[in-house]
């Protein structure tokens, strides 16, 4: 594919570049590549032996902020941000509690957002189900894309849209024990471990992910096929920006 009239973001060759942040082993990294970016990721864990494109380490809104202020922001046509759920912000560093995030700031998703806003980049913000503090423009599902996992997750859109497809209903259950009483059904549990919870290779299978066999990246992974079919819509958006200024 190419894109000749591409004037915003770097990419390698023809590709916009899609900056990737708090992107773990690239679940949803690997759906924006195969969507038409090229993907770079930054994380506070050292994920480069398996984060399958160009990986930085470091605290992610460090790095925006950093990225905005030189200006170094405009090698960039759009940002993914998948902030950790409250359990999971213990990692963080907070290298700028100066500007509120960090620390102790068990909340990432508003100093995201505001820093997004700030880069003026269209952008995906993505949280599990139940999170209240993510706007659902897109919420998608695993059987939408006939995986083995349901794995609701909410998308919020800033600076773009696009329709929200139709939820299909489930096929059955998802297998293990609830209360003393265990379900089979077509769908495997990608979280925890214990009570008929997927193993490594049943998670690989049920959500198209190969590369990386770490049980924690999986349990943290967005479906490849989620973000192939946002990156699709958002890169539609990219090119139609860049073809009209
Ligand atoms: C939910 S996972 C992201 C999953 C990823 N989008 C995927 O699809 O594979 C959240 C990640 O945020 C990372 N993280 C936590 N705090 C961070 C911070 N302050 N800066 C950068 N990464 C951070 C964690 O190490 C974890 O890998």
């Amino acid at each position: 594919m190419t894109h000749p009239t591409l004037i915003r973001g770097e990419g390698h060759g023809d590709r916009p570049l899609l900056l990737d942040l708090f992107c773990c082993a690239g679940g949803a990294a690997t759906g924006y590549h195969q969507a038409g970016f090229t993907v770079e990721g930054v994380d506070i864990v050292d994920r480069s032996a398996r984060y399958p494109f160009t990986f930085r380490q470091g605290d992610a809104l460090t790095f925006l902020a950093a990225l905005i202020a030189s200006g170094e922001i405009r090698r960039y046509a759009a940002v993914h941000a998948s902030p950790p759920c409250q359990a999971g912000c213990a990692l963080t560093v907070g290298t700028n509690r100066s500007q509120g995030w960090g620390g102790t700031h068990l909340d990432l998703v508003a100093p995201t957002r505001e820093l997004l806003d700030a880069s003026g980049l269209p952008y995906v913000i993505e949280q599990p189900d139940g999170k209240a503090d993510v706007r659902k423009d897109i919420s998608l599902c695993g059987e939408m894309f006939d995986l083995g996992v349901l794995r609701h997750r909410n998308f919020e859109l800033g600076g773009w849209t696009t329709p929200q497809p139709a939820h299909k209903p489930h096929r059955g259950r998802v297998r293990g024990w609830r209360h003393g009483r265990y379900f089979d059904g077509p769908y495997v549990a990608a979280y925890g471990t214990g009570g008929g919870k997927a193993t490594v290779a049943e998670m690989q299978t049920a959500m198209g992910i190969g590369w990386t066999d770490v049980r924690e990246e999986l349990t943290e992974a967005i479906p490849p096929a989620y973000t192939e079919w946002i990156g699709q819509a958002l890169l539609a958006h990219v090119l139609s920006g860049a073809v009209a200024a």
